[in-house]
């Protein structure tokens, strides 16, 4: 518009000059601005002209401190809400960790051991089952003298397993469906087909103290009377040095000299060469025995008038010198250290689970759990359910779980086993409860582990002396811990659908493998797995379940029960179980917290799902789990502080769907 109204010659046009603007029409500026609207394109100055009148000025001021004003409210309450937010879930925490021993989870190649590429095949399961943390036991070259626990090369994954591309892929794809990987890793000790040991028997200047040498006779290699885990003494010959070496489990595992800091150097090498390979975390192996003491001095027997001679088993002597020695948990915070470097990248928080066990002295397994300080494991195993009797009861599974709970430090996260690679399968075991533990696993505080197999309920195998595969039955069957490591069941189909095209699995399948399997479960809404399922999914969407109070309710020769609430939050869960050999009838109706109607959530009993019970009448069949959801808003753990426990404080503000530190 200007331009033409510029180039039409019957128009005058005065050309504006600011600077005579600015002196010859300041003194009425307001006035004459006042009758002016504001135009499109006017210069700078007229705009300031404007801008000076007292009602821009006001209204400029205003929005000026609002601004500040809001500003200075939003960054107070992004510092209240930060302080007052309790912390976040990490991974670890938020699922079952999955344990997957490789031989036995799926073949991909028809050799009839289970490998990478089979692992990678079933990535779905875990998908279906809502589980975001898989532990896979040792898949490093290894001459598998004790199925991988014996390392060759902890940089180079076994040919029987894979190569290093199917584990990288592996990773990828895990990583791509958001579920995290843990590493076993052995420190204690390597192969005795490892490099390093070939070169220390060899006496190599370098290499001659990464083991644990001592001169002894070699017509009677005991330079004292320790004893290995696998039985018989934890010294051998070797020919070549013409000393004996230490070895904690079989000879063919010689255990590494950790006071020497070349190994230190080595060992913490390889911790980085698989966290910069991106691992998610770690499970430490027998992480115990990783000093001996120096002085070599026998250590006491349990029984003082046992032969010398027929010392022989672990159970034989205390093991004051041979386990948790000086330095152990220094060592274990400098790896902590360094994982935690990792940790840093962002949304990868790098998980170390230390496996050791003290049955009679738990004290020094929580000496495994990080402080505010000093961090060193994320949690130690739990493996004191493992010790469930045949014929257990109530009271037993309280004990068992109290254990944990009392002995724990305040603040720490709890975790629950009931199966390994190393024993019994608790559907065997103790097989009338499996799904009322799986229950109880499913809704204790913390993170459960759950052994291949355990969803879907499967149960040891026989092993006859001539079937016997693992080294530690090879002299004694009933200390072979093949039972326990079976093929995964995935479908009826040939060798239970793990190895589709070989004749001949590593372990036999089981026999109940038709109705026992995967593919047969999915279909069955009362299967194991499909309440297995549904308990996982539950206990990710209900905030009671994974970090609220935790109380013992009652317990007695059959029923344990326990509730789980939150406060602020109205809703909560009461769990009955029932590990005696009869159907028992609970009296909650002392529990004022609880309404005196009741509905089951889920029952292990299917027909009993949705069944609506009175408080002073829970009628539970053997075996049977109760999931009792209701409503209330009396808080049980305000009235029984001394039956409660939680991790770390927290209420729900139902009116924002926010949890603050209360
Ligand atoms: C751990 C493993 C076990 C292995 C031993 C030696 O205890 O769980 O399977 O035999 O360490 O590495
Ligand atoms: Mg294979």
């Amino acid at each position: 518009l200007s331009t033409s109204v510029q180039n039409d010659p019957s128009i005058q046009v005065t050309k504006f000059d600011s600077e005579d603007a600015c002196n010859s029409i300041k003194p009425d500026a307001d006035e004459v601005y006042s009758q002016l609207k504001p135009y499109a394109g006017m210069p700078k100055e007229v705009l300031l002209l404007y801008s000076s009148q007292a009602r821009y000025k006001v209204l400029r001021e205003v929005l000026f401190w609002l601004t500040v004003a809001c500003t200075l409210v939003l960054i107070a309450l992004t510092i209240t809400v930060i302080a007052l937010s309790p912390r976040c879930l990490s991974w670890w925490q938020m699922s079952p960790v999955y344990q997957i021993y490789p031989r036995s989870f799926k073949d991909s190649d028809g050799d009839g051991v289970g490998d990478l590429k089979g692992i990678l095949q079933q990535l779905d399961h875990f998908q279906y089952l809502n589980i975001k943390s898989i532990w896979v036991s040792p898949f490093y070259r290894s001459p598998m003298k004790d199925f991988g626990y014996d390392v060759e090369d902890f940089r180079d994954i076994d040919p029987l397993f894979g190569t290093m591309q199917d584990f990288e892929e592996l990773l990828t794809e895990m990583h791509k469906r958001d579920l995290k990987l843990i590493m076993d890793f052995i420190p204690n000790h390597t192969s005795d087909k490892h490099r390093w040991f070939n070169l220390s028997r060899s006496g190599d200047p370098h290499y001659r103290d990464y083991y644990v040498w001592t001169d002894c006779n070699a017509s009677n290699p005991k330079p004292n009377n320790w004893v290995s885990i696998f039985g018989n003494s934890s010294w051998s010959y070797d020919e070549v040095r013409k000393q004996c070496y230490y070895h904690q489990f079989l000879k063919e595992q010689p255990d590494l000299n950790f006071r020497n800091p070349d190994v230190r150097k080595e060992i913490s090498d390889l911790i980085h060469f698989w966290l910069k390979k991106g691992v998610d975390g770690f499970r430490m192996d027998a992480v115990k025995h990783i000093f001996e003491a120096e002085h070599l001095r026998d250590e006491q027997q349990v029984d003082p008038n046992k032969p010398p001679e027929e010392i022989t088993t672990e159970w034989d002597l205390y093991h004051d010198f041979t386990t948790t020695q000086i330095g152990l948990h220094d060592l274990l915070r400098e790896w902590r250290a360094e994982m935690d470097v990792y940790s840093r990248e962002p949304g990868r928080y790098r998980f170390l689970v230390i496996e050791s066990y003290d049955y009679h002295e738990i004290e020094k397994t929580m000496m495994y759990y990080s402080t505010p300080l000093v961090k060193e494991g994320d949690f130690p195993f739990n493996f004191y359910l493992l010790d469930l009797p045949q014929n257990t009861s109530g009271f037993w599974v309280k004990h068992l779980v109290d254990l944990w709970m009392s002995n724990m430090p305040k603040g720490q996260w709890p975790n629950w086993v009931v199966g390994n690679h190393d024993r019994a399968r608790i559907g065997t075991s103790v097989a009338p409860y499996v799904r009322a533990i799986n229950m109880m696993l499913l809704t204790l505080p913390g993170t459960a582990t759950t052994y291949y197999g355990e969803e879907i309920g499967m149960q040891n195998i026989n092993i006859t002396q001539d079937q016997v595969q693992d080294p530690a039955g090879r002299y004694n069957v009933s200390l072979s811990r093949d039972p326990q490591r079976s093929p995964m069941q995935w479908s009826d189909g040939v060798n239970a659908g793990f190895s589709l095209q070989s004749n001949a699995t590593w372990l036999p399948v089981h026999p109940d493998y038709k109705t026992v399997n995967v593919e047969v479960q999915k279909k069955n809404e009362s299967s194991v797995l499909a309440q297995y399922r549904s308990l996982n999914s539950l206990r990710e969407s209900e905030l009671p379940l994974h970090r609220g109070w935790f109380c013992y309710v009652h317990t007695d020769a059959s029923v344990f029960s326990y509730l789980r609430e939150l406060d602020g939050l109205n809703r909560a869960f009461l769990i009955v179980l029932n590990f005696g050999k009869e159907a028992a009838v609970t009296d909650l109706s002392a529990v004022n917290e609880l309404p005196s109607q009741l509905s089951v959530l889920m029952s292990t009993v299917h027909e009993n799902t949705g069944k609506s019970v009175s408080k002073s009448q829970i009628r539970t069949e053997a075996g049977e789990g109760l999931l009792i959801r209701f409503n209330s808003n009396k808080k049980f753990n305000q009235n029984h502080q001394e039956q409660c426990y939680i991790s770390e404080k927290a209420c729900y503000l139902g009116a924002m769907d926010i949890l603050y530190k209360c």
